[in-house]
C-alpha cells in the first residue's frame, strides 16, 4: 500500500483532531480528511456539561474550537462537516454517506466517540427529556433549565456520575431547582470511594441540591408529550420541568462492527492503536483496548483521546508507539476542581490527606500497599505530584501519606 494514498478519519472530535495532526508530523504528505457529522469544526467537549453550561450555553462554538478552520488547513486537513458515514465497505476500500456519496481510502481511523445510554425505561424519548454529547445538547439543556427557573419547576436529573453532577451544578448556577436521583447509594460510585461522594454530596447539598438514592425511575411521563413527571420503582412521583439523563456512555462502534473490524463494545485496539484490519486504526471513546493480560480497558477521557492519537497516526504510517501512561480524568463542581490519577478500582485501602469539610483533600487508593491512584478535590498539587508518583511507579506507603508533615514531593526527588 502506497502511504501517500487517503487518509480518511470518520470522527472530528479530540481523537480525529490529534491522528490528523499527528499524521502531518510523521510526515504524511498525502491528502487527508477528517470527517464528522456536526457542522461545527473539532471542539472540545469537556466545557459542555462545565463552564459553557453554567454560563447559558449561549457562548459561541468557535469559543470551544479544538484547532480553528484556519491551523487545519495551513497543515492540509481538510474538514468534511455535516456529513454522516453510513458503512465502510473494506473490500473496495470504500466509506459510503447516509446521502449515498462514496469515497474512496487507502487507510482509515475510526475516532467517532461514545454516545449517551439512553434511559431503558417508557417515556425516555419524550420533549423536554435530554442527553448531552454535543454543542446542540448542551445549548437545549441549558435553555431547558432557563425555562425551569423561570417557571419554578423542578430539573430532574437522572445519574448522580460526572454529567448529572456537573449538569445540577450549572443548573443550580442558572437559578433552576434541581433534583438527582441515582440509582446506586453513593455519587460517582463507579470511580470514586465512599469519602470523596461524600465531599461531593455534601457541597451540592449546601448548594441546594436534593439527592434521592438507591432509586429505580421506572416511568417518564407527561401531557402533550412533552414530560411532567419521573415515577421510581418504589411508587414515588417527582414532577420535572425538564429531565436531564446521564447514565453513562456506550462506544459508538457501530459502523465499524458492521465492516467487520473487531469489536467487543468498543473498537478493539491493541498498545499502538491498531484494529484487526491492517490499514485501520482507532482511538478515543470508540476503542476497548486489549492489555497484556487480555482484559479489554475503556477509558474515556480527552488524555485517552489525544495519547491514542498520536500513536494511530504512527500505525498509519506503519510505525510502533505505543502509550503507558497514567491515566487522568477531572471534573468541575461549582468552586470544587476533582483531579483523578490512575485506576483505583480493585483498591483495599484507600486513605486522606487534607480537609475533608473545605474540601480540600486527595484521597489515596493502594492496592496490596502499593499506590494506584489519587483523587484530589481542590488540591492541584498533590494531583501534579500523584502523576508522577504513578508515572515512576513510586509508592509512599499508607503512614507516610498519612504524616501531614511526611514531605510526598521528596520521594520524587529522590529518585530523579
Ligand atoms: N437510574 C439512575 N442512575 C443510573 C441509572 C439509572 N437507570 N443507570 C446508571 N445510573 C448512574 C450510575 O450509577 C452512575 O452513578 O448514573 C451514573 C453515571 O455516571 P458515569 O458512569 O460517570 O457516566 P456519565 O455521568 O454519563 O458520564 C459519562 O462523560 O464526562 C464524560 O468521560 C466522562 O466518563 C464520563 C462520561
Amino acid at each position: 500500500m502506497n502511504s501517500q494514498a487517503p487518509i480518511l478519519i470518520v470522527g472530528a472530535g479530540q481523537a480525529g483532531v490529534q491522528i490528523a495532526e499527528s499524521l502531518r508530523q510523521e510526515g504524511f504528505g498525502g491528502e487527508l480528511l477528517l470527517i464528522g457529522e456536526e457542522p461545527h469544526p473539532p471542539y472540545q467537549r469537556p466545557p459542555l456539561s462545565k463552564k459553557w453550561l453554567a454560563d447559558g450555553g449561549s457562548g459561541s462554538a468557535v469559543s470551544l474550537a479544538i484547532r480553528g478552520a484556519e491551523a487545519l488547513a495551513r497543515r492540509r486537513i481538510e474538514l468534511k462537516l455535516d456529513a454522516r458515514v453510513a458503512a465502510v465497505d473494506r473490500r473496495a476500500g470504500e466509506l459510503t454517506f447516509s446521502n449515498g456519496e462514496r469515497l474512496r481510502y487507502g487507510k482509515l481511523a475510526f475516532a467517532t466517540g461514545s454516545l449517551p445510554r439512553i434511559l431503558p425505561v417508557p417515556g425516555a424519548m419524550l420533549e423536554g427529556v435530554l442527553y448531552l454529547r454535543g454543542i446542540a445538547d448542551s445549548r437545549a439543556i441549558a435553555e431547558a433549565i432557563r425555562r425551569c427557573a423561570a417557571d419554578q419547576q423542578r430539573v430532574v436529573v437522572i445519574g448522580g456520575g460526572f454529567i448529572g453532577l456537573e449538569v445540577a451544578a450549572g443548573a443550580r448556577k442558572l437559578g433552576a431547582e434541581v433534583t438527582v436521583i441515582e440509582g446506586l447509594e453513593r455519587l460517582m460510585s463507579r470511580v470514586t470511594a465512599q469519602v470523596v461522594s461524600e465531599a461531593f454530596e455534601r457541597v451540592h447539598r449546601a448548594h441546594g441540591v436534593e439527592f434521592v438514592f438507591d432509586a429505580q425511575v421506572v416511568e417518564l411521563s407527561g401531557r402533550g408529550g412533552r414530560v411532567e413527571l419521573v415515577r421510581t420503582a418504589d411508587g414515588r412521583e417527582f414532577p420535572a420541568g425538564c429531565v436531564v439523563v446521564g447514565i453513562g456512555v456506550a462506544p459508538d462502534d457501530r459502523i465499524a462492527a458492521e465492516a467487520g473490524v473487531a469489536c467487543d463494545r468498543g473498537i478493539i485496539v491493541d498498545e499502538c492503536s491498531r484494529t484487526s484490519d491492517p490499514v485501520i486504526a482507532a482511538a478515543g471513546d470508540c476503542t476497548a483496548r486489549r492489555l497484556p493480560d487480555g482484559r479489554l480497558q475503556r477509558l474515556e477521557s480527552v488524555q485517552n483521546a489525544v495519547e491514542q492519537g498520536k500513536s494511530a497516526a504512527a500505525a498509519l504510517m506503519g510505525r510502533s508507539r505505543p502509550f503507558h501512561a497514567t491515566p487522568w480524568f477531572w471534573s468541575d463542581q461549582y468552586d470544587v476542581k476533582l483531579q483523578m490519577a490512575g485506576l483505583s478500582h480493585g483498591y483495599d485501602q484507600v486513605v486522606t490527606r487534607g480537609d475533608l469539610h473545605k474540601p480540600a483533600f486527595s484521597a489515596f487508593y493502594f492496592r496490596a500497599g502499593r499506590l494506584v491512584a489519587v483523587d484530589s478535590l481542590n488540591r492541584i498539587s498533590d494531583h501534579m505530584l500523584a502523576k508522577r508518583l504513578l508515572d515512576h511507579d513510586l509508592s509512599p506507603t499508607v503512614e507516610q501519606v498519612t504524616n501531614p508533615d511526611f514531605d510526598l514531593h521528596g520521594l520524587v526527588k529522590q529518585s530523579a
